[in-house]
This record gives C-alpha cells, structure tokens and sequence, in this order.
C-alpha cells in the first residue's frame, strides 16, 4: 500500500490507498441537472459544437467541481466524438438523444486516419490543457472514452434505446467483419485517450454502459479482450496511468472482467451487491459506486441511510463514492450538496 500524502485523494485510491471519507465525483456530475449548464448551452445549441468548443466545455466541466467540491473534474465531451471523428453522421436531438448513419456491414467501416482524427479532436485536447491549469491542487482531472463495444452499439444501431438486436446478429453472422470495427475503434479509442494524457489528464474512465447485453463467450470477445487492449497500449505510452473500467451491468461477470482487463479501480452498477462486491472485486483493486441516480433524485432519509450503508460495507478498502449510472437531468442540486456532506461526514 503506498503511503503519499501529497497526492490526490482520487489517485491515493487509485494507487490502492484506504482512506476516510472516501473522494466522492459523481459520473454526468455535468450536464442539464444544473440551471448554469442549461443556461451555458442556450449559448450553442449544437452539442458537438459545444463539446468543441474549449471555453465551453471548459465552463461546463468546472460547474459542479465549484458548485460540489468534489473531488475529481471530468472532462467535458462525449463518448460519440470518436465515431464522428471517424467520419460517421453523429447528431443529438432534443428529447431523443444521440442519431447516427448507420454502419451495418463490413464494407462501411470507415478506415482510420490518425493524423486526422486528432486533429479533428484537437479542441478536446485544448479543454483538457486549459482545465489542468484551472483545477484546485486536490482535484484530479479524470478524461474518458467510450470503451469499443459501447461506440459500437450506437455507430451500428444508430441510436439509444433499442434492444441492441441488429449489432448483435452482426457480430454473430460475420465475426470477422465485425470484429474490423472492434479493431478500428480499439486503434482511435488508444490513439485519442494517449493525447488525453499527453495533454494533462490524470485518470482515465472507460465507459462501456452496454456490457450487460452479452452472453458470456461475447463479453470476453467484444468487452475483455478490447479493454485489455486499450489499457495494455494506453499504459505502455503513459506508464502509471491509472485505469477506472464501468461494464454496466457484468453482474457474474464483474470479477471476470476485473481480473483480466487491467484497470485498476472498477466502477460497479446499482445491482451489484455491496458485500460481494467488497469480497470479491475489491481485493486488490479499488472499487468505485453505486448510489441508485434514482435516489439521488428521491432524496431524503432513504438517500442518508443508503450512502451509509454504502460507505459502511466498502469504506474500509480503496473504494470511490459514486453513482451507480449518471445524474439524470430532474436531480436537485440540493441533493447532491446533501450527498458530497454525507459522504464526507465522519460521525457514523
Ligand atoms: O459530467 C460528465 O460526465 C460530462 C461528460 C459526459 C457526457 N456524456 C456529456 C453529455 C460523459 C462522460 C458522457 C458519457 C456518455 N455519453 C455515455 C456513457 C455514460 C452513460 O451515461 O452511460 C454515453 C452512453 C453517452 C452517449 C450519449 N450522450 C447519450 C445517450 C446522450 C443523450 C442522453 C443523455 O443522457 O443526455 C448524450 C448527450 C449528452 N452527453 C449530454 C451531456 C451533458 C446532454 C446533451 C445536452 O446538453 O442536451
């Protein structure tokens, strides 16, 4: 157990420290829930635009650091930056959400242009740039990617909200084919998270909110051995980086993906259970989670009861309070104030 104290607390966790209270950040800490983002984004409607735009997204990334104090930055983007680099129709709609053209065989898969998808994402190097100059001594700045699988599902459904149904009957009928697109968004997702790092972030997250949607051989497939990938070239490039995996919903699977990918802290979902989630994941490895975002916006005696129960059974290993999915855009702010408190208070 390494013993600094002049580092971060995120990365004293992430470098397999305990330590009470545990940092608290919390994933979507930006975004629509807060009035100053909604007001900041009446000045760009474009969402691509925005997350292009460093002044911006710079703005929105600091918003809950000051409002909450928390104790990491995300950098503001999104995890569709990498298909629209590539050359794919990315757009997000109001009241729908992300619409892209989509990739349904083989002979689409667009080829990767390396030069030309960081120059493209030049802009989200620039935030990142300008935030670690901003951010207070003890936050740590997290940058972020979609892991492969996830991209994939919206490049080759072309929107959220479906049963995942065609991406999946690809991946089965032409393995070959679609493992191409594995591959391409493996090579960009390494490519884009190493200039993250060049230009000052400290911690990587690695998204990938549809793992729960493969049976087993599929999970190692299209979830581990991609992760494995990214990690293996990321930390090669940028020795020490430290790794948060999120497989929403791996359930069994969890440990499986926390034994061979080579992240060192895993972000666990709502369902997973505390204790085995402490027996069986947090040996070894930090553990980050898992508020229900529902009882973030329910508030109240419930929400109190809940992050105690939470810091009680994984407070006493390396563990980061969490959600166990996003801030929905209806969350009070005044509850998530009342969370970071709670989480921080001593006297349970
Ligand atoms: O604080 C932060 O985390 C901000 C940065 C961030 C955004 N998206 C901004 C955003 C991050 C880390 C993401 C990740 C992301 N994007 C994921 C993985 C995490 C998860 O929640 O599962 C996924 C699946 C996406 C794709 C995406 N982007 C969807 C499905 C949508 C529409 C639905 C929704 O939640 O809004 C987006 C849009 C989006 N990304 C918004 C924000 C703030 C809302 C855009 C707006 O202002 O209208």
């Amino acid at each position: 157990m390494t013993q600094s104290t002049t580092l971060k607390p995120l990365l004293r966790v992430l470098a397999g420290e305990t330590i009470s209270p545990p940092p608290v950040w919390l994933m979507r800490q930006a975004g629509r829930h807060l009035a100053a983002y909604r007001d900041l984004r009446k000045t760009e409607p474009n969402f691509l635009r925005f997350c292009y735009t460093p002044e911006l997204a710079v703005e929105a990334t600091l918003q809950p650091v000051r409002r909450y104090a928390t104790d990491a930055a995300i950098l503001f983007s999104d995890i569709l930056v990498i298909p629209d680099a590539l050359g794919q129709k990315v757009a997000f709609e109001e009241k729908i959400g992300p619409v892209l053209a989509p990739i349904q065989s083989a002979a689409e898969i667009p080829s990767l242009d390396s030069d030309c998808l960081i120059k493209h994402l030049a802009p989200v190097f620039e935030t990142v740039r300008l935030l670690r100059a901003s951010l207070p001594d003890n936050v740590a700045l997290i940058g972020f990617a979609g892991a492969p699988w996830t991209v994939a599902t919206y490049m080759v459904e072309g929107r959220g909200g479906t049963d995942h149904g065609t991406i999946r009957r690809w991946a089965y009928q032409d393995e070959e084919g679609f493992s191409r697109l594995i591959g391409l968004l493996v090579d960009a997702t390494t490519r884009y998270l190493i200039a993250q790092v060049a230009a000052g972030a400290e911690v990587i997250q690695l998204f990938d909110t549809w793992a729960g949607v493969l049976p087993e051989v599929q999970y190692w497939r299209w979830v581990i051995e991609p992760t494995a990938e990214i990690v293996r070239r990321l930390k090669d490039a940028c020795p020490g980086i430290p790794v948060i995996g999120f497989p929403r919903g791996s359930g069994a699977l969890y440990p499986t993906y926390v034994a061979n990918t080579g992240v060192d802290a895993v972000g666990i979902d709502t369902n997973v259970p505390l204790q085995w989630a402490r027996d069986n994941l947090q040996t070894g490895k930090a553990v980050q989670g898992n508020l229900d975002n529902q009882l973030l916006i329910a508030g109240g005696p419930a929400m109190d009861a809940e992050i105690d129960r939470i810091k009680a059974v994984l407070g006493s290993g390396p563990f980061i309070f969490n959600l166990g999915h996003g801030v929905l855009p209806p969350t009070p702010p005044e509850h998530v104030e009342r969370l970071i408190e709670r989480v921080r208070s001593s006297n349970q």
